[in-house]
């Protein structure tokens, strides 16, 4: 099966390298390949993939209010190309999406089904590129998912790995809770939904829930650290753009075509086994 990957080269884009490392891969991403040029769309037509797993986009959350015209070209017009792409060869289409399309207002797991309000440029950016995929191409599945960390890239993971060697006590948000996500186990449910026909919209995120201040401490145990990891809420944190103050998705649709995934706690332990201990370095 021939697989298109845009943003190869991003985190997720290296953990699905990995998945798929049996597959006939194609290898999009910057330079060479530019969401933000109209000469993509052609790319990726001159290709010729069965699907395309479109993981490229403008992630930088706070960047995004900084620089709102270029989240949108890339996460929203960049997703009508692909999409269009996509149709013009027949190719089922994933498009990954955020927990950041909703406002989080609610106090229980955000379904499929429930209406998206995002609060800031980025979770517009990628709402905007949710419905443009959804209008593009028929055989389209977008897979929303969180709090993502992977071998490949920077994430909040190896930031509070490297800050709890350097720092004497660490400040993390406790007032905003979501999924942490494996890109790795996120990558093996990739792998199985490319093969299905599943349309509409997937929640993908490891089980379970916590706040930023509980993912912080559970890495610094990890460590077997004893330096005070100490709750700080949004507004002291002081962060550009406005975040959800709960975001957990509820896995309603994967539950009928595979196992979920594991719990976060699990996850995390896998990763932190395999990750290099920034004091190493
Ligand atoms: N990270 C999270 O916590 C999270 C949470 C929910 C959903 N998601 C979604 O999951 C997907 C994967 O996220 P990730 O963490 O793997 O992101 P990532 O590491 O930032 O990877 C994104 C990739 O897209 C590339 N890209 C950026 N602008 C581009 C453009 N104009 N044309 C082509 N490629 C471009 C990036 O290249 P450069 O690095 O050179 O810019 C990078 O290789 C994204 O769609 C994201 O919106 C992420």
């Amino acid at each position: 099966m021939r697989i298109l990957i845009t943003g190869a080269q991003g985190q997720l884009g290296h953990a699905l390298q990995q998945a798929l490392s049996g597959e006939d891969l194609v290898l999009k991403d910057l330079p060479a390949f530019d969401l933000t040029r109209p000469d993509s769309e052609a790319q990726i037509v001159a290709a010729r993939p069965s699907a395309i797993l479109h993981v490229g986009a403008y992630t930088n959350v706070d960047g995004a209010e900084r620089e709102p015209d270029r989240a949108m070209l890339v996460n929203a017009q960049g997703t009508t190309m692909v999409a269009r792409a996509a149709a013009t060869v027949n190719a089922r289409l994933i498009y990954l999406s955020t927990d950041y399309v909703f406002d989080g207002t609610k106090s229980t797991p955000y379904r499929e089904e429930d209406m998206p309000h995002p609060i800031n440029v980025y979770g517009q950016s990628k709402r905007e590129g949710e419905i443009a995929a959804l209008a593009g191409c028929p055989n389209t599945l977008v897979v929303r998912t969180a709090w993502l960390y992977g071998y490949a890239g920077n994430n909040f993971v190896k930031t509070i790995m490297r800050l709890a060697t350097e720092k004497p006590f660490l400040d993390v948000v406790g007032d905003q809770r979501g999924c942490p996500t494996n890109a790795d186990d996120l990558a093996l449910v990739l792998k199985d939904l490319v093969k299905t026909d599943l349309r509409g919209i997937c929640h993908v995120t490891n089980t379970g829930d916590c706040t930023w201040h509980e993912f912080a401490e559970a890495i610094v145990n990890r460590m077997d650290l004893s330096i005070p990891v100490r709750p700080i809420t949004t507004a002291q944190a002081g962060r550009l753009a406005r975040r959800p103050a709960y975001s957990v998705l509820a896995p309603g649709r994967l539950a009928a075509v595979r196992a979920l995934l594991p719990h976060w706690q699990d996850a995390l332990a896998r990763f932190m086994k395999e990750a290099p201990h920034p004091a190493s370095c």
